[in-house]
């Protein structure tokens, strides 16, 4: 079978996190990441929350194991958690089933590429019509997408008028961001984070407004494999918190 360099990128990045998810929860940096990302999020959630008086619908895109999909579950209605790869999901719906994990988590293993896609949870309308959500969440996850803009595009479809997107990942600051992934971990990575300007430009030209794209926190990282050119082994690296809403 001929694949297209998209298809072949997009399955050869799904082969690394299959392979990588039985010990994903095991890493103290994806930990970590995921508690700050969670600290930082929560008091947004909790404004979507007091901000309307039914209950918020959550949308996760790229949610692996679930790790952030599990805290933030408590807080929302329901998580619909997405992911491209069927290892990570398998972990994620194994979690669910466990007796002291949240059972409002709905995991998908799915590239969403359209918002009235099918694996999606019906709509309320009873037209045939996709549910539409009140936060689009994805942690750790846009420096693997080959299209943002499409993404973008996708979520926005996904999300209620005057819903809101809150993507983290870490931003790139310079040359050194390349050093945040050891080089035997290439694959499937599209960009060594997220630049600033260049997202908020996109996020505005998908289509959401009140776009704020800042930097959310910073986290000391090893950078296994780079030691040598960088003459030291680890490096504090900028997170960013991209932030819009559907109009
Ligand atoms: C670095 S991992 C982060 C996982 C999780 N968010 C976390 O922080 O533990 C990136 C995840 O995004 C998923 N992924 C990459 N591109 C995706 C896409 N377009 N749609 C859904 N999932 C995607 C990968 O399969 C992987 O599980």
């Amino acid at each position: 079978m001929h694949l297209s360099p998209n298809e072949a990128a997009q399955n050869s990045m799904t082969d690394r996190f299959n392979a990588e998810a039985a010990d994903w929860d095991s890493n103290p940096f994806v930990q970590e990441a995921t508690n700050l990302a969670f600290e930082k999020l929560r008091p947004h959630i909790d404004a979507s929350g007091a901000a309307k008086d039914s209950p918020v619908d959550v949308l996760e895109i790229g949610c692996g194991t679930g790790l952030l999909s599990t805290l933030v579950a408590p807080l929302v209605h329901e998580v619909v958690a997405v992911d491209t790869s069927a290892g990570m999901i398998e972990m994620l719906t194994a979690k669910t089933a466990q007796p002291d994990q949240p059972h409002n988590i709905f995991p998908i293993c799915k590239l969403l590429e359209d918002p009235e896609d099918p694996a999606l949870p019906a709509g309320t309308d009873g037209d045939g019509g996709r549910r539409k959500f009140d936060l689009i969440l994805s942690h750790l996850v846009l420096h693997h997408v080959p299209d943002i803009k499409a993404l973008l595009t996708t979520m926005l479809g996904c999300l209620k008028p005057g819903g809101r997107v809150l993507l983290t990942d870490f931003e790139d600051f310079g040359p050194e961001a390349m050093w945040f992934h050891p080089p035997s971990k290439m694959d499937g990575v599209e960009r060594h984070g997220i630049p600033r300007n260049w997202m908020t430009s996109l996020m505005k030209e998908a289509g959401f407004v009140q776009v704020n794209v800042d930097e959310g926190w910073r986290m000391v990282k090893a950078i296994s494999g780079w030691e040598e050119e960088a003459g030291r082994d680890s490096l504090l690296f900028p997170f960013l918190i991209c932030e819009g809403v559907r109009p």
